[in-house]
């Protein structure tokens, strides 16, 4: 028969063995219930002395953190989403609403006056024009989002710019334009691509400037790792807080000077994704009423 000493120890043994076990397990599984989608911050308490439980803990947060992420950049792609299809919208409705308001009024009579006429018909055809771009801008992002079997070839991006020089001339009016290519630059691109670049760069710079005063530089380096292809202007300058958003759909840092343009503020967001399937990159320095100038680097193969 066991004495009345030794059955006091063995039930203290006993009963800090099951502490140890259970109030760990305890601990744990209350937490474990309150974890749901709207807590995947939360974690499991580790260290608390139990090896198995602490082992389980650490693995059930490394799982809550691989959930929590996803979770995170599911939301985030959803409301780009969301932000994309409202933006989409609203500048496939500016358009439309102005082409209805004009047949709405020619319609009414204004059509049986010549002049009325033709100043509808023309403003109809601009902002149809205006939606034509829109359509293969977005168009043109969808593409450049399936990463489409990408065909480069070797050619010389200096003489792909000199090429496109009458069209570039003509964007400009009466703006000094500068070409500046101390020496050959030998790049492995898609031409159409990065012509579609070039012509969204020099257009802005166009835009941006004073069609008299203005002066669009297009300058080509090349060293032993990369090209750099950089297009200045003197124009009027992006505030600073814009800078870091430009590139994004949609964004326009002065929406309405912008709106005399009537872009959509996609130019930048399709040359950022073209350079970026070249393994390039695309960057922008701008000063206020001194001027903007946005570089090209492609790593030279
Ligand atoms: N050279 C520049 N000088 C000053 N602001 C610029 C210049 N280039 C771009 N921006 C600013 O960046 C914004 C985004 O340019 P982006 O080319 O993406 O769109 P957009 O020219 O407005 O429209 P889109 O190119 O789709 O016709 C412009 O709305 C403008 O505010
Ligand atoms: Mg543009």
């Amino acid at each position: 028969m066991l004495s009345l000493t030794a059955m006091t120890i063995a039930f203290f043994v006993f009963s800090s063995v099951l502490k140890q076990t259970l109030i760990p397990l305890f601990t744990t599984t209350k937490k474990v219930e309150h974890i749901n989608a709207g807590s995947l911050h939360d974690r499991l308490p580790v260290n608390q002395g139990q090896i198995e439980m602490d082992r389980l803990s650490l693995s059930i947060n490394e799982m809550l953190e691989r959930l929590e992420k996803a979770f995170k950049a599911e939301t985030e792609a959803k409301e780009q989403m969301r932000r994309f299809v409202a933006d989409a919208s609203h500048e496939l409705r500016t358009p439309l609403t102005s082409i209805h308001g004009f047949l709405e009024v020619l319609l009414r009579g204004a059509s049986s006056n010549p002049e009325q006429l033709n100043a509808a018909l023309k403003s109809m055809y601009g902002e149809s024009k205006r939606l034509r771009k829109l359509i293969q801008d977005l168009l043109l992002l969808a593409q450049l989002d399936q990463l489409p079997p990408f065909r480069k070839e070797c050619c010389f991006v200096d003489e792909l710019i000199l090429d496109m020089k009458p069209q570039l001339m003509l964007l400009a009016g009466n703006r000094k334009v500068l070409f500046d290519f101390p020496s050959p630059l030998p790049s492995d691109i898609n031409k159409d691509q990065f012509k579609q670049v070039v012509l969204n760069l020099f257009s802005n710079a166009v835009q941006h400037t004073n069609p008299t005063r203005g002066v669009i530089q297009v300058i080509g380096k090349v060293n032993e790792k990369e090209l750099s292809l950089t297009i200045q202007d003197n124009g009027h300058g992006i505030p600073q807080e814009h800078l870091a958003h430009l590139f994004e759909r949609f964004y326009k840092a002065d929406a309405s000077r912008s709106r005399a343009y009537g872009g959509a503020g996609l130019g930048l967001a399709i040359s950022a994704s073209i350079i970026e399937l070249h393994g390039g990159k695309i960057r922008v320095k701008s000063k206020l009423n001194v001027g903007t100038a946005f570089e090209i680097v492609l790593p030279l193969t």
